[in-house]
């Protein structure tokens, strides 16, 4: 295991900025986070090898478009842009891990990453091509899932953001590509297959394969109008 900057003596290398960026290991790679933010990734955060995974399958071309709906301290982002060519994007309800996330980027430089601080609720799913989500509403219905006590959970919010995402998941073009990391997967519509999964079946791929259904179509204007544009380099503060 590799030792931060805090934890190792005056005689010895830390771990270079490359070293905790590229590590193949959870308990390196967090040592990215503020101790306590790092702390919560066994429950929290994806795990390195689900992050690289998952962008693998989602950034398919140089400069495939990734949202993560729910980013915490950004892991997924930061990985998924180490790891391949695609652009991420996380969006993030708690302003105090969309500054973490933030924050990290900006002191390791890390390319093609944009953090949104605020909610998916606000976001033009029609900005991207491909899509995460590792369990992002499940608190509102498991208390033992809270991760902080900075925002308000209820299990009404669960249903209201999961119909959210899915509605916007059914106006989305012909082979969009979502990624889920655990959960129980309401947020994928129909019109969406399983095409592959890893990590025993916790990872899906899934693919829109269907045409939305005809009532879907007339809704969408309504819903641009209130969406935030969140392009290269913008930064939302909610
Ligand atoms: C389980 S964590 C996953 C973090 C990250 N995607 C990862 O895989 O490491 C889910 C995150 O979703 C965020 N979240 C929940 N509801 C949200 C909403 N409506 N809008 C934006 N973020 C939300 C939570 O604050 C939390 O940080």
């Amino acid at each position: 295991m590799l030792k931060s900057s805090s934890q190792r003596t005056s005689s010895s290398r830390g771990p270079s900025d490359s070293e905790l960026l590229n590590s193949k290991k959870d308990q390196d790679f967090d040592l990215i986070f503020p101790e306590a933010i790092g702390r919560l990734s066994i429950c929290h955060w994806s795990p390195v090898n689900v992050c690289r995974t998952a962008a693998q399958m989602l950034a398919v071309e140089p400069g495939t478009r990734v949202l993560d709906i729910g980013c915490g301290p950004g892991k997924f982002c930061v990985i998924g842009a180490t790891s391949t060519q695609g652009h991420f994007t996380g969006v993030e309800q708690r302003g105090k891990l969309a500054r973490i996330a933030q924050d990290v980027v900006r002191k390791h430089r890390v390319p093609r990453v944009d953090i949104v601080h605020g909610n998916i609720q606000d976001v033009n799913f029609r900005e991207f091509e491909a899509f995460y989500l590792f369990n992002p509403f499940e608190e509102n219905v498991l208390p033992a899932l809270r991760i902080d006590y900075d925002v308000e959970l209820k299990p009404k919010l669960y249903t209201e953001y999961t119909v959210h995402v899915q509605q916007q998941l059914l106006r989305m073009p012909m082979a969009t590509r979502v990624v889920t990391y655990c959960g129980d997967c309401l947020e994928i519509p129909d019109c969406y297959a399983c095409v592959k999964t890893a990590f025993t079946e916790k990872l899906k791929l899934w693919v829109k394969k269907h045409p939305s259904p005809d009532y879907v179509h007339g809704a969408s204007l309504a819903d641009a109008d209130r969406s935030i544009p969140v392009g290269v380099g913008g930064l939302i503060s909610a």
